[in-house]
Formats: structure tokens, C-alpha cells, sequence
């Protein structure tokens, strides 16, 4: 697709009705979210994120370790609610699992004590910088994509499931697929009470 910078940030939303019609093959799928992954800044370079990328039976069944392990959590009637949001997240393509090497984290702490405190938030922010790189490639390639959080309920299972590390932990999951229903238009504060310029 390549689309200008200003179109992608524009086009980038939280797409909800996914298909897995393949518009772009699977090879420049993975290439993409890679090349997301490897391109990422991170502090100190540290490149602790962690990605699990899941197409057919493997996305399939992220989504049944969901609906299993949230079962065990609510009632009934709350389930059959979630279990038609967690349908809609099964119908695209795949998902993308990102995840953070605690391991990389630990030994930077014994390595740099003064930020000690500092490392794992850093983690978090260089998480969300490839959460978002990452979208904005599927969104390069014509893909839509949300976001969700069943971590850490669903942790242990994926962790069987996929053959995680245990030092690895679970951030997000991003679901991608073809974009069946634009999203609708979304209200914006005014810029001007998030944004300041001076000269
Ligand atoms: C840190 C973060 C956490 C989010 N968590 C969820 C989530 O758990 N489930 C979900 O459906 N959307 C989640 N979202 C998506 C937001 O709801 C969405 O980005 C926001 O409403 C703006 O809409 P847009 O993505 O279409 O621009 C998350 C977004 C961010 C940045």
C-alpha cells in the first residue's frame, strides 16, 4: 500500500470486524512486523521486546485459551458476552504476541543500579513503541488491527501453548486481519489543551 507518514498515522485505528481474506501474503506479513521489531529504539539498546506472531490453528487457539481461562473467571451470563467479543477476535488473520524479556531487564538493573527503578518502565515504553510500530505496518500493508489485554490470565497456558520462556512476560496482544467495517469516526479533544508550542 505505502502510504505518505501522515496518511498512516490517519489511517492506523482499532479496526473490530477483521476477516482473513489475505490481501498481502503471509511472507510480507512476518517480514513487516520484523522488520517493526528489529528497527524499534529501546533504552540502552537493551531490545527486550519479544514478539510470538500466530497465524491458523496457533491464532485459533490463543483465542480458545482466552475463552477456557476466562470461563474460570466469570459468571454465565457473562461469558456468553464475552465469548461473542472473543468470536469477533478470532475471524481475522492472526495475532501478534508481544512480550518482554524479564532476563534483559534483570541484568541491566545489576548492571546500572542508579536506574535500577528505571528499567522496567523503560521496558513498558519500548513495548508500546513496538506495539505501535508494529500497527502502523500492518496499516502500511492494508491490514486492520486491535489491541487487547488478557495477560495475565492467559500467560501460563500461552506459555505451553507456544513454547514461551517463563522469563518472558506477557504486554499485549494484537489481533490483525483484513478490515471488514472501516471504524467509526472518532472524537478528538482540542489539541490545544494537549499541545503547546513557544518560541
Ligand atoms: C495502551 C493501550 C491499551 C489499550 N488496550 C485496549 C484493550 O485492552 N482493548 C481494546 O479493545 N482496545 C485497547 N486499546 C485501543 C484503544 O481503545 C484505542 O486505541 C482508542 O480508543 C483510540 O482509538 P483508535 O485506536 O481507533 O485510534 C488500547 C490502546 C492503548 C494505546
Amino acid at each position: 500500500m505505502s502510504l505518505s507518514y501522515s496518511e498512516l498515522i490517519k489511517k492506523r485505528r482499532s479496526v473490530y470486524t477483521l476477516g482473513n481474506r489475505f490481501i498481502v501474503p503471509k511472507e510480507e506479513i512476518v517480514h513487516s512486523i520484523e522488520e517493526a521489531l528489529q528497527n524499534a529504539p529501546s533504552a540502552f539498546n537493551s531490545q527486550s521486546a519479544r514478539v510470538v506472531l500466530l497465524f491458523g490453528d496457533s491464532y485459533q487457539k490463543l483465542w480458545e485459551i482466552t475463552a477456557h481461562e476466562l470461563r474460570k473467571k466469570v459468571s454465565e451470563e457473562q461469558f456468553q458476552k464475552t465469548k461473542e467479543k472473543l468470536n469477533s477476535f478470532s475471524k481475522g488473520i492472526g495475532s501478534v504476541l508481544f512480550y518482554e524479556d524479564t532476563e534483559t531487564i534483570t541484568s541491566l538493573q545489576t548492571k546500572f543500579p542508579l536506574y535500577k527503578d528505571q528499567f522496567p518502565i523503560w521496558s513498558e515504553h519500548g513495548s508500546a513503541i513496538v506495539q505501535y510500530a508494529v500497527w502502523l505496518s500492518l496499516t502500511d500493508l492494508g491490514l486492520g488491527a486491535n489491541l487487547q489485554h488478557y495477560n495475565p490470565l492467559i500467560d501460563k497456558a500461552l506459555q505451553e501453548a507456544f513454547h514461551v520462556p517463563d522469563t518472558w512476560r506477557l504486554i499485549a496482544q494484537m489481533n490483525f486481519g483484513s478490515i471488514e467495517k472501516e471504524p467509526d469516526p472518532k472524537t478528538s479533544l482540542p489539541i490545544d489543551i494537549r499541545f503547546s508550542v513557544f518560541e
